[in-house]
């Protein structure tokens, strides 16, 4: 199936000289729920926002459903629902006017029913006649949300939707975009919560000065996540790994001091007791082991950090 979203051999240079873009490609692909992860200035909004047309690239092509975003702008833009980072609303609206009207820019006819379904969807009915300045920060964040979703677009764009979020409307909104998702709708979110992508997101890209640096299904990465590690520190150095051990997920290490045995978190049978039992019928001796569990922080954080 084609990508809803492609993005080739992307750049971006502000007007300052800055480089925030360096030859970006990605494909998204329908009904995921894509997950952008990178530190800050990575260059999230940027794409974000390219695609988005709301800032205009400086090399190469993005398409948003077929459609390309510069040379077919509104076609590309009616298809999609953009959460921007930063909140603004116009303050002295009622909530109502402001999603409807919020419908009417993509050339959409009126729809209230729709409308209600958005605002019931996120505990905004009883508040539909109040002015955005008279909500609380959450509730404000609720009617952006509802603002993107008002034309029913097929790609939504959240860009930190929980950066200083309750943890009940971050559960209502991960349920909702979980619906979304249901519903085929596309949904690409960043966020500094890698707890979050790691539970939510289909497809997990990480940016990283300006470059995607990953890009892997989540089910690769938890394979990798559901590994762990254990590591004997050798009384005397090998020059190989014994014969009767072949077979067995073993790697030598440091120069032969250390054996880095590789297993499944998850099994019953994680194989330690019958290899201690084999090394000492061996006569491999060691002074210490230790075992550890990589998570997609620690990924994202070893990943990030090797970047020169
Ligand atoms: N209008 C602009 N003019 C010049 N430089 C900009 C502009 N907007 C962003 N930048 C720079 O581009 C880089 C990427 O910024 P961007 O906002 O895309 O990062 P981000 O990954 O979204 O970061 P964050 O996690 O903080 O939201 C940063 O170094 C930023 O300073
Ligand atoms: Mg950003």
């Amino acid at each position: 199936m084609q990508p809803i979203i492609s993005v080739k051999r992307l750049t971006k240079t502000y007007a300052s000289g800055f480089h925030a873009l360096k030859g970006i490609d990605l494909d998204i692909h329908r009904g995921d729920i894509f997950a952008l992860l990178g530190p800050n200035g990575a260059g999230k909004t940027t794409l974000i926002n390219i695609i988005c047309g709301i800032v205009n690239p400086s090399e190469g092509s993005v398409t948003a459903d077929g459609h390309d975003v510069v040379r077919d702008y509104r076609a590309a833009r009616s298809r999609i629902g953009l959460v921007p980072q930063e909140l603004s609303t116009d303050a002295f609206e009622t909530v109502w006017d402001t999603v409807s009207f919020s419908r009417g820019i993509f050339g959409k006819a009126p729809h209230p029913a729709h409308i209600e379904k958005v605002l019931r969807d996120l505990s905004l009915w009883d508040k539909r006649n109040s002015r955005i300045r008279e909500l609380s920060g959450g509730m404000k964040r609720r009617v952006m949300i509802a603002k993107a979703l008002s034309h029913e677009p097929s790609i939504l764009f959240l860009d930190e939707p929980t950066a200083g979020v309750d943890v009940e409307l971050r559960r209502d909104m991960w349920k909702m975009v979980r619906g979304l998702r249901d519903s085929g709708v596309t949904i690409i979110l960043t966020t500094h919560y890698i707890e979050e992508a790691e539970e939510m997101a289909d497809r997990i890209g990480v940016i990283n000065k300006g470059e995607i640096i990953l890009v892997e299904d989540k089910s690769v990465l938890m394979q990798k996540l559901g590994k762990k590690q254990l590591k004997l520190h050798l009384q005397h150095p090998l020059s190989r790994i014994p014969e009767e051990l072949a077979g067995r997920e073993l790697a030598l290490a440091a120069d032969g001091n250390e054996l880095i045995y590789t297993f499944d978190a998850q099994s019953e049978q994680t194989g330690i007791a019958d290899l201690l039992r084999q090394l000492g019928e061996h006569g491999i001796d060691f002074k210490d082991l230790q075992s550890s569990q990589s998570s997609l922080e620690d990924i994202f954080v070893n990943l990030v950090r090797a970047q020169p």
